[in-house]
């Protein structure tokens, strides 16, 4: 049976998710957008590729959610970027509306499906599509942690010039200015980066690491970064598909974890066929607590405005 994967947004990130998954030849993607044309005409185009990159999975675009029943997973992707100059928090009330309204329509048509939050503010709105779906908390997760990691692991392996392979990055919480990077923990195959790497080095990569969204965005000018945020996606969404267990930093809701209750907050998951099967609390210092909670608290600050929206 072939597996399905609804991509909402034909932007960006979106036309990339279905380029990461038509290239792995992971499922048949239906991509979405209000836009019309736009999804149809980047779902044919990517069709098109598949003769030259060899790759054999039904592509179309949409602007009926009518095509995407019965998904496995969908990747909402839609709203607004940023621009520069703006924080992800600035996207928040124009965000909420989208999401909603793309969850609840999902929902209707694919009630059993998982869904990967990428939108911004992203832990905002993953809470966003959890409320609105009314799906058991393993089947939302927020896509953050993944990219976060993967631009400390990046960064780590540029300045040793080793394999990106051989590092491995824990990232915690908050995406955005409150992440983070957990340095304690982080390694390249075992051996610790505090013994790689002086300690003002490592400071500034894990300052790198925190505004690595906000670099790209600089260099844009016109949006944010596309490339690894689709990448992470559908690494997260490879896992579920395949059954694979990857334990990736996701953002989940917290019921209890770390002293936290009712928020979705970024930590590592093990991510199988029932979407997120495992959350791992880590033995964390006062300091990385109280980093944390602070992330965490400042996640709660959006949602209470959302809820209070809603209310
Ligand atoms: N989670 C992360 O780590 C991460 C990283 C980068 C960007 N983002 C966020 O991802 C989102 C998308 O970024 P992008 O670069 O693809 O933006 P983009 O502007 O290229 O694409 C967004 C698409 O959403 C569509 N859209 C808007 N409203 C819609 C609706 N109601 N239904 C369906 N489609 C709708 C637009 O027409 C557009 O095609 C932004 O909110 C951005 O901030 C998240």
């Amino acid at each position: 049976m072939r597996k399905k994967i609804t991509v909402v947004g034909a932007g960006n990130i979106g036309a990339n998710c279905a380029m990461w998954i038509a290239s792995k030849e992971l499922a048949d993607v239906v991509l979405v957008d209000v836009v019309e044309g736009i999804p149809q005409g980047k779902g044919l185009d990517l069709l098109q590729s598949g003769p030259v990159n060899g790759y054999d999975v039904r592509i179309t675009g949409t602007n009926d959610y009518a095509a995407t029943a019965d998904s496995d997973i969908v990747i909402i992707t839609a709203g607004l970027a940023r621009k520069p100059g703006m924080s992800r928090d600035d996207l928040l009330l124009t965000n909420y509306s989208i999401v909603k309204g793309i969850t609840t329509e999902v929902v209707k048509h694919s009630p059993d499906c998982i869904i990967i939050v990428i939108t911004n503010p992203l832990d905002a709105m993953a809470q966003t599509a959890y409320m609105a779906s009314g799906f058991p908390k393993q089947r939302v997760i927020g896509m953050a942690g993944v990219l976060d990691s993967a631009r400390f692991r990046a960064f780590i392996a540029e300045e040793l010039q080793v394999s990106v392979e051989n590092v491995t990055a824990v990232v915690l919480v908050g995406h955005g200015d409150t992440m983070v990077p957990l340095v304690r923990l982080s390694n390249v195959t075992g051996i610790p980066l505090t013994d790689l790497i002086a300690p003002e080095k490592l400071a500034a990569i894990v300052k790198r690491t925190q505004n690595g969204g906000a670099e790209i965005v600089k260099c844009l000018k016109t949006g944010s970064a596309y490339y690894a945020p689709s990448a992470a996606a559908v690494e997260m969404a490879e896992s579920i598909l395949k059954d694979k267990k990857k334990v990736l930093p996701c953002c989940v809701l917290l019921e209890g974890e770390y002293g936290i209750n009712g928020t979705f907050v970024g930590v590592p998951c093990k991510l199988g066929a029932k979407g997120v099967e495992k959350i791992y609390e880590l033995k964390l210092t006062a300091e990385e607590t109280a980093a944390l909670h602070k992330s965490a608290g400042a996640v709660k600050e959006l949602v209470d405005v959302i809820k209070k929206k809603n209310a």
